[in-house]
């Protein structure tokens, strides 16, 4: 079954990882994409959607501008008739820098991007949803939003603003029929997390990244992307206001010494 069929569709962060995985798997099930990053390599996502015979255009643009996200979301109804979904996903982690050394300005970079990105690509998408009486809004938040131990003191506090965010956006469009979710991915290897799962295979101990989670392993970028199209479908109609970890039980125990195996 195709899930979201002819559906006119906005993925942010779509040149790389979840983003780009998501691009795939939504095209795969039907949908006209409008497929947005600020990395020219979007359009190398485009054309191999395309190439699968999916339906997809590409646009260079930043999240963290409201110029540029009214555009690309007026874009998308001009170009598909409508919107039905929009999938804000473009991150950034913010490095690795050390509590005593972080700046106004690092957590502003930080929050640019992760937090009124999101809060952007929200209302530009109910400006078109709410008239239309329906829309479904699923953003890319994380397991650093629901606790600490997997990001830096402003991406952690960003995510968990875009989990706060979606329940308060569900909240506000009440009785427009519009919905807003998120999915709380764990570790997966995209370009985010490269280095983490580089340094682990020079160093021999790939298999210990995701030993924390009761899976034992990390996640898949198409992994991710199956959550979100579940939450962009109508197969989610009554799912609203949620955040959805996608982590292979990582945020679901209180840190334990694990059994033996
Ligand atoms: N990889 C993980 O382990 C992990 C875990 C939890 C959450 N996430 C989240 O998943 C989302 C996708 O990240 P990913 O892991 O696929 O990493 P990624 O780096 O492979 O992809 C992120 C994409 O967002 C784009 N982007 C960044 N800033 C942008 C901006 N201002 N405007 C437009 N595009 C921008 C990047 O160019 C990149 O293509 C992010 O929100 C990230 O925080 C990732």
């Amino acid at each position: 079954m195709k899930r979201l069929q002819g559906k006119s569709v906005v993925i942010t962060g779509a040149a790389s990882g979840i983003g780009r995985a998501a691009a795939h798997l939504f095209a795969a099930h039907g949908a006209r994409l409008l497929l947005v990053d600020r990395a020219d390599d979007v359009l190398a996502t485009a054309s191999a959607v395309r190439s699968e015979g999916g339906t997809a255009v590409a646009r260079v643009a930043d999240v963290s501008s409201e110029e540029a996200v009214q555009g690309f979301i007026g874009e998308a109804v001009r170009l598909h008739g409508g919107l039905d979904a929009v999938y804000a996903n473009a991150g950034i982690s913010g490095g690795g820098i050390a509590f005593d050394d972080l700046t106004p300005d690092d957590w502003l970079r930080v929050l640019n991007v992760n937090l009124i990105g999101v809060f952007l690509a929200i209302k530009h998408a109910a400006r078109v949803m709410v008239p239309a009486g329906r829309g479904a809004i699923v953003c890319t938040a994380s397991v650093a939003g629901i606790r600490s131990g997997a990001g830096g003191a402003p991406y952690s506090a960003s995510k968990a603003g875009v989990i706060s965010l979606v329940q308060t956006s569900a909240n506000q469009f009440a009785g427009t029929g519009v919905r807003v979710n998120a999915v709380c991915p764990g570790l997966v290897e995209t370009g985010m997390t490269q280095s983490i799962f580089d340094r682990a295979r020079e160093r021999g101990v790939e298999q210990k990244i995701g030993q924390l989670n009761p899976l034992r392993r990390s996640g898949l970028p198409q992994e991710i992307a199956q959550a979100a199209l579940f939450l962009a479908s109508d197969e989610a109609a009554y799912v609203n206001g949620q955040a959805l970890a996608v982590d292979g039980g990582l945020s679901s125990s209180l840190p334990v010494v694990p059994p033996r195996a």
